[in-house]
């Protein structure tokens, strides 16, 4: 018999429901004032998310891309250069870079953790590239062009290693832009410095996407950039908002890519959510680690590295057949994902950067097993339990319940 329980792959009306009377509020707010553009509404959330980050400044954006290419562009990259990052993310990543005017060199993942490997962002600045310690730069031989930054990205919700990458980048004179648009409110344990530091404080920058499917999404697009550098803050002002810090006086040519009040009151309203729809996906984590301890042979589940504090964005396993598997969870009713099938360097748009299957054995193998379950701080036990029941069914496990 089908399983009767439907569990969607997310949950984006519930939350919305139980807020429903706050969320129109703001509207309001915006029609009483004509205020639909800055404002108090803008001004509240960057300070509101700042602090939540631990940052000085945030600088509300319209999208998660647009932050990280202003962040980019704030940190004065020019036309040619080099930014490193990584070929396991949505393409926003590498969008972001090119669009800056930048070029992409992409270094592997940690097998376990998804996210950069320092060990390859070391093996890629020390074969491949020539520091000149006079001058602080650093070339890479191919391209004969600057290397000036490093994006790591926290997939997922986990954190990357954040310790020996600043290490790495320092000792070659780089910055490092975090994307931590899958990873509001992740926590990283900095043995540098003995201390839980959170995503977005602890590059020259960071990105945040408030995509609605996100931990914190908004009712439409929007984005925020994280920094501690009042200067970079100062610049991606401007960027955002046509070069200008006053009205009609452009310093530089800018972009149309503010904040809308509408959605940074919503964003205000659901940030107050945040930390505990985190304990919740935490949880939820946990519980789905518990229900699967007895296939792990079959489904290899996330691995959370003692140094993080994950927030779970998305559930990832990895599994021998995953379109079979997602073909039987579909014909349950549970809805799945996958985060993402074909690596960046292997994408078509990509296809003049020249790189080949095998360039990056990790992020291919992950790719070619991934599949995202079901993950939203709404999820039930029962759904939970569905979702897990007709996995081990697939795998051939039986359900043990740790209860
Ligand atoms: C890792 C990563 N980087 C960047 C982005 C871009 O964010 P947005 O969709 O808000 O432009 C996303 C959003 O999907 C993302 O997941």
């Amino acid at each position: 018999m089908a399983n009767p329980t439907k569990v969607p792959f997310l949950d984006l009306i519930t939350p919305h429901q139980e807020l429903e009377a706050e969320l129109l509020d703001v509207v309001k707010k915006a029609l009483n004032t004509a205020g639909f553009i800055g404002g108090p509404m803008v001004e509240n959330f960057e300070k509101e998310f700042a602090a939540f980050c631990d940052a000085k400044f945030c600088v509300g954006v319209n999208s998660g891309t647009d932050a990280l290419r202003f962040a980019f562009m704030a940190a004065g990259v020019k036309a040619g250069e080099i930014i490193i990052t990584v070929p396991h993310t949505f393409i926003a990543t590498t969008e972001a870079i090119s669009q800056a005017g930048a070029q992409i060199a992409f270094v592997d993942i940690n097998e376990q953790t998804y996210t950069m490997d320092p060990e390859k962002l070391r093996e890629y600045l020390e074969a491949r590239c020539d520091f000149d310690a006079k001058t602080g730069t650093l070339i890479e031989r191919r391209s004969n062009q600057r290397v000036v930054g490093i994006v790591p990205v926290h997939l997922y919700g986990q954190m990357a290693d954040m310790d020996p990458i600043q290490e790495i980048a320092a000792k070659y004179n780089l910055w490092v832009i975090e994307d931590a648009c899958q990873a509001h409110g992740a926590e990283y344990f900095s043995k540098k410095d003995n201390v839980w530091k959170r995503a977005g404080s602890m590059g020259l920058a960071a990105a945040f996407s408030f995509y609605p499917g996100k931990n914190l999404g908004a009712c439409g697009e929007a984005g925020a950039t994280t920094t501690n550098d009042a200067a970079m803050a100062a610049r991606m002002k401007m960027i955002r908002d046509h070069g200008q810090a006053k009205k009609y006086y452009h310093d530089i040519e800018g972009y149309n890519g503010r904040l809308d009040s509408i959605q940074a009151g919503w964003l205000s309203v659901k940030l107050k959510h945040l930390a505990k729809w985190n304990e919740s996906r935490r949880s939820l984590a946990h519980k789905y680690h518990q229900l699967f301890a007895d296939a792990k042979d079959a489904v290899a589940l996330p691995i959370e590295a003692a140094w993080t504090k994950g927030v779970y964005h998305l559930y990832v396993v990895r599994v021998q057949d995953r379109e079979a598997l997602q073909a039987a969870l579909a014909e349950a009713g549970i809805g799945t994902g996958i985060h993402y099938p074909i690596p960046l360097h292997l994408q078509k748009a990509y296809s003049s950067l020249n790189y080949k299957a095998g360039d990056f054995p990790v992020t291919e193998r992950v790719a070619a097993e991934i599949v995202s379950l079901p993950m939203f701080p709404q999820m039930t036990e029962v759904m939970q339990l569905a979702v897990v029941s007709k996995a081990k069914d697939f795998v051939g496990a039986k359900l043990t319940l740790s209860r």
